[in-house]
């Protein structure tokens, strides 16, 4: 059975256009439920919690969201369900997450600026799981770079063989069209800017130099090749603007066309198919304390196979006895709040009451655990120490909730009581604070950590457990007990790997 869903997200650097593009996407497909306003039943929308203000104050999204939206195609309709992923240059491990929970990603570039650092590092998350990535060069309205020059880039440094589809027929004040090259034709504005159709013609007066460079384009580089796509080994290049609505047609026809449907997962050693009959899925985000009076959360699960119905009765991995999801959170659900069914790729949110959390499986049975959830190490790394000593056991029970949640990740070290925070972006240490003064009445302060960086220490237990005893000053627990190496600077990572080889020093842990 080949599944009319297309799972994604979009993938790029702030400001390359990733906001502007979702509009647009979302304008193709028609109605839509976003899901930065989910609702409960029969209520208004939630008063917000501090750390919401924090993203307007900001002016930016610290959340995913999922947005889901159809387009038929030849009498088959197909569900796009778009994944948001923060494009701010402080992310948080809910942007790698979300990123585990696509079947595919858009990767969006400026033409005018090329690879930029967030699209490389959210690439190379993409590239852990292979995620297939079809490359949408913005702003073609405005002058860019040369197109050789892009293309080049876009290949060695993310060393990925590229496909150019088109060729723009100049750019910024020059831009006349796009040349597509599988019909020959030219797709020239029509109508309005902003609200522009792309108008096909054929026979289009190409002037020559773009007539070479067309041609250059499609002998110099790889052709199309649908499974070296679907291995996360070739991009095939789009051009457009997505602020003047151009090019935008042919991106979501590529998706509709190319993209795959909902893949296998990996749980173990088995690979569990979308085909499967009984209804499985893995949670990746949890949305806590929407409503700063009531401890509600919202899983976000990733439905992997079966087909869903309102009412039933899954297991949570971490729970092992069944749950009922009565009032699913389906984005799909255009006119209703509360979704009937849903099919594998669909995201399902599941009001509960901490009892998902961050990497449960779900499953009818409670015979399948999805692996390959990872933990990422962190980047910054902060002591927290409490402004009121007494409160130690309401600070612990705060970082434990949050790092469930993958806001934050918390290291107890084995020697003292100084307990380490480690994020992957800034922002996350401003949520922190913010929440747990808000949520959890707690006053604290985050100071310099002897640390920069930290590693999942694998290896024989024999020889963990003589490294532990050597090196304990350096070493800390996470949150599920799991050993951790505290290191000083990268240098003292290598130093550390290059002595003990019969050790793994990993930058990433599956849960
Ligand atoms: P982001 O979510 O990736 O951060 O980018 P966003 O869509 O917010 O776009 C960043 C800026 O780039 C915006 O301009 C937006 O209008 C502009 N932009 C996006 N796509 C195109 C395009 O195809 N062509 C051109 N010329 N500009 C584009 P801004 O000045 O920051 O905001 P605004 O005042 O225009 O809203």
């Amino acid at each position: 059975m080949t599944s009319n869903r297309r799972t994604f997200a979009i993938i790029s650097h702030p400001d390359a256009g990733k906001t502007t593009l979702t509009e647009k996407l979302l304008l193709q497909g028609g109605a839509i439920h976003l899901a930065g306003e989910v609702k409960a039943r029969g209520q208004a929308r939630r008063a917000r919690s501090d750390w919401m203000k924090i993203e307007q104050q900001r002016g930016i999204s610290v959340t995913s969201s999922v947005m889901t939206f159809e387009k038929d195609y030849d009498g088959e309709t197909i569900t796009f369900n778009l994944l948001d992923t923060p494009g701010h240059e402080d992310f948080s491990e809910d942007t790698y997450r979300t990123l585990t929970a696509v079947d595919s990603a858009i990767m969006v570039i400026d033409a005018a600026k090329g690879i930029e650092p967030q699209t490389r590092k959210l690439f190379e998350v993409c590239r852990l799981r292979s995620v297939p990535i079809i490359t949408f060069v913005n702003k073609v309205d405005r002058e860019g770079r040369p197109v050789f020059e892009l293309l080049d880039e876009i290949a060695d440094m993310l060393a990925l063989d590229v496909s150019p589809q088109m060729y723009p027929v100049g750019m910024g004040g020059e831009f006349k069209g796009i040349l597509d090259f599988a019909s020959g034709e030219v797709v020239v504005p029509e109508g309005p800017s902003k609200e522009y159709r792309g108008k096909r013609v054929a026979g289009f007066d190409l002037p020559d130099e773009v007539e070479e460079n067309a041609e250059l384009a499609q002998i110099g580089y790889p052709e199309f090749d649908l499974e070296a796509y679907r291995n996360g080994d070739l991009t095939p290049v789009y051009f457009g603007s997505a602020l003047k609505n151009f090019g935008v047609t042919e991106l979501i026809d590529a998706i509709a066309k190319y993209a795959p449907p909902p893949r296998p997962q990996p749980a173990g050693e088995e690979q569990i198919s979308p085909d499967r009959d009984e209804v499985t899925g893995f949670i990746f985000k949890v949305q806590a304390n929407m409503d700063p009076n009531h401890r509600d959360r919202i899983a976000f699960m990733r439905q992997v196979s079966g087909t869903f119905k309102r009412g039933m009765k899954l297991t949570p991995s971490g729970l092992g006895k069944p749950i009922a999801v009565h009032s699913p959170i389906l984005f799909f659900a255009q006119d209703r709040e509360i979704a009937d069914t849903a099919e594998a790729g669909d995201i399902i949110g599941i009001p509960n009451h901490g009892t998902l959390r961050v990497g449960d499986t779900l499953s009818e049975k409670n015979d399948v655990r999805f692996t390959g959830l990872p933990n990422f190490a962190p980047e910054i790394l902060r002591r927290i120490v409490l402004k009121d000593p007494t409160k130690t056991k309401q600070l612990r029970k705060a970082l434990d909730d949050l790092s469930e949640e993958g806001v934050i990740q918390v290291f107890y070290p084995e020697i003292g009581a100084q307990w380490i925070i480690g994020v992957v972006g800034q922002l996350q240490l401003d949520v922190l604070v913010s929440r747990l003064e808000a949520e959890y009445k707690v006053g604290a302060n985050l100071e310099a950590s002897p640390f920069a960086t930290a590693r999942w220490i694998k290896g024989d237990a024999a020889a963990v457990k003589k490294f532990e005893d050597f090196n304990r000053a350096n070493l800390a627990k996470d949150r599920d007990g799991d050993i951790v190496f505290m290191a000083k600077s990268p240098w003292d990572v290598n130093y550390q790997a290059e002595q003990h080889p019969e050790l793994t020093f990993s930058a990433t842990k599956e849960r």
